[in-house]
């Protein structure tokens, strides 16, 4: 049947029929805001490279997450900035450590708010980078030991999710034995799986202080040429007991999304990276788009490609628009 008895205008010629036939639907539950959590108290300072987001010390991370689950936002993901770093990056499961603090806080002040919490190491080494370094290279069997002692204290900081970022080969595995070996049954592992060397994750290391010291990532982080692999990724992380699996980043990466999507039957999350929210901000502030209806169709795509779960820094400002299903 062609034109004119197929006329695709007819159901989108007013705003209730394209309501009637709308695919997907963005809603405030779909989405986790990340959160960076500083020592101190009283203290919330604007990150230069991403506009709109703070280091914020342990109180007021906890007041800026009770406003994220005002909107109806059921998560938050937290990151860490240490008052010291060291080879091994012990600040990183000191039971005192900023995100142990923030995760206390928090759950304190709101708990019916999920917490998350990134764990890596690559903010609190002096290298830079997420594994313990030896002769030059990252070693991955060591490393994947001391990310189980750091989500191990989050866990008992309260968290209810813990994600690993750092890419080492079996960490969820380590991670997942770790938690239940402590009786950490229902703490949740959302698993950084499909996460590429992304020239997107520029503001971010600034927010985090976590750019490599010498070299790149390129030797844990995948290739951004890769789909089967992150297939592989995937299935290996569920294997080995992840709770939710992540692609990283999202815009550049929706076919991986997609793919992921019809392939696993557990929960897909998608993060929307700094570079993502900063392209968004910087064309908008440059006259270039309307940053409100940008921000909504990019994670709309993310939402559209499959993705159950978006991690953004828009969260708030997507929330306070449209709201719960
Ligand atoms: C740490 C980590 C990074 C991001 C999240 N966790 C940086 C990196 O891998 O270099 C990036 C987040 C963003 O850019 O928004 N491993």
């Amino acid at each position: 049947m062609g034109f004119p008895l197929t006329r695709l205008r007819r159901l989108r010629a007013g705003d209730t029929s394209r309501r009637l036939v709308r695919e997907t639907a963005l809603s405030a539950d779909d989405l986790v805001l990340p959160l960076f959590a500083c020592a101190g108290d009283g203290v919330s300072k604007p990150i230069e490279t991403m506009e709109g987001c703070f280091h914020f010390s342990p109180d007021r991370v906890a007041a800026e997450a009770a406003e994220a689950a005002d909107l109806g936002i059921p998560a938050v993901l937290l990151f860490g900035l240490p008052e010291r770093k060291d080879e091994s990056g012990s600040a990183a499961w000191a039971e005192d450590g900023v995100v142990q603090d923030a995760v206390r806080r928090i759950k304190k002040q709101v708990p019916g708010l999920l917490v998350a919490t990134d764990v890596c190491l690559c903010a609190y080494t002096e290298s830079g980078h997420c594994g313990l370094v030896k002769d030059g290279q990252i070693d991955n069997d060591p490393t994947c030991r001391l990310l189980s002692k750091v989500a191990l204290s989050h866990a008992q900081a309260g968290a209810d999710i813990v994600a690993p970022s750092d890419m080492m080969d079996g960490r969820v595995e380590a991670v997942r034995q770790c938690l239940e070996q402590n009786d950490f049954h229902n703490t949740a592992v959302m698993a950084y799986s499909a996460k590429y060397a992304s020239a997107f994750y520029g503001p971010f290391r600034e927010a985090a202080d976590s750019a490599p010291a010498f070299g790149d990532r390129r030797s844990y982080q995948m290739d951004p040429a890769n789909v089967r692999e992150a297939m592989r990724e995937i299935a290996l992380d569920i294997k080995e007991g992840a709770d939710i699996v992540m692609v990283k980043p999202a815009l550049c990466y929706l076919d991986v999304i997609r793919l992921a999507r019809e392939r696993f039957d557990v929960p897909l999350a998608a993060y929307s990276v700094s570079g993502e929210y900063m392209m968004i901000k910087a064309a908008a502030k440059a006259g270039c788009l309307d940053a409100d209806a940008a921000m909504l169709e990019a994670l709309g795509s993310i939402k559209r490609a499959g993705a159950d779960i978006i991690i953004t820094y828009f969260a708030k400002r997507a929330a306070a628009l449209i709201g719960r299903k």
